[in-house]
């Protein structure tokens, strides 16, 4: 699996308003905004784009149109944080939505949600989380489409342990992945470190779930 630790000062500063435990509700939402635009920028550098003529008011050019515009998928709640600004910059997009919620003592993904299309074959697909910790999360969410035959996916996260990358990687799953650090690890409650927190519920709010 291709992990691309993107490097920039832009995304850092954006990281490290996340990570700033001082970093209010509405600022936290305003980083992780601006920081899924740039990954998603970073991210689909590669992505097919087709030429058709069209005409400006002064003279006949190229313009240039995707190809296969990709599927969507925010991980809720947190995903959620980041699929409005990916929407923005990738209009052409669709967007199917996968629920789950982390127990607390297993630290296994509960799911409670999943919209998503039907047949995925040929489909390019962007799954948005800001938060990769064990992996348990994205390795379900990622099941699920290529369990449908899609086998493009990438993953964009503001933060990665190690630990998850690593399930990800043995998942064998048609991975790559985008993310603005990749961090030291988990701590005993399987909460990245330096990390930003709980990501959901600095977004929306903590509630209790189990
Ligand atoms: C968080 C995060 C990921 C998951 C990561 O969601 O947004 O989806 O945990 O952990 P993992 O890699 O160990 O699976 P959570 O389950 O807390 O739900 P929330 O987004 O509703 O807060
Ligand atoms: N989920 C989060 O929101 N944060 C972590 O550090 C781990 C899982």
């Amino acid at each position: 699996m291709d992990v691309n630790v993107v490097s920039h000062p832009l995304v850092a500063t954006r990281l490290s308003v996340l990570r700033n435990k001082e970093t209010g509700g509405s600022e936290f939402r305003s980083a992780l905004d601006e920081l899924t635009s740039l990954l998603v920028y970073e991210a689909t550098r590669d992505m097919a784009a087709r030429t058709e003529p069209i005409s400006t008011p002064v003279a006949a050019t190229d313009g240039y149109r995707l190809s296969n515009p990709p599927l969507l998928v925010p991980v809720l709640r947190a995903g959620l944080g980041m699929a409005d600004a990916a929407r923005k910059l990738i209009p052409e997009s669709t967007m199917g939505f996968v629920g789950l919620a982390r127990d607390e003592k297993t630290f296994e993904p509960r799911a409670y949600m999943e919209s998503l299309p039907e047949d995925l074959t040929g489909a390019r697909a962007i799954v948005l989380d800001p938060m990769v910790a064990t992996g348990g999360s994205l390795v379900h969410s990622c099941s699920l489409l290529a369990d449908r035959g899609c086998d493009d996916i990438t993953v964009i996260c503001a933060l990665a342990a190690p630990e998850g990358i690593d399930r990800l990687k043995e998942s064998g799953l048609p991975l790559r992945m985008t993310t603005a650090s990749v961090d030291e690890g988990l701590n005993s409650d399987a909460y990245i470190v330096p990390g930003l927190g709980d990501a959901g519920d600095r977004l929306f709010g903590a509630i209790r779930r189990f």
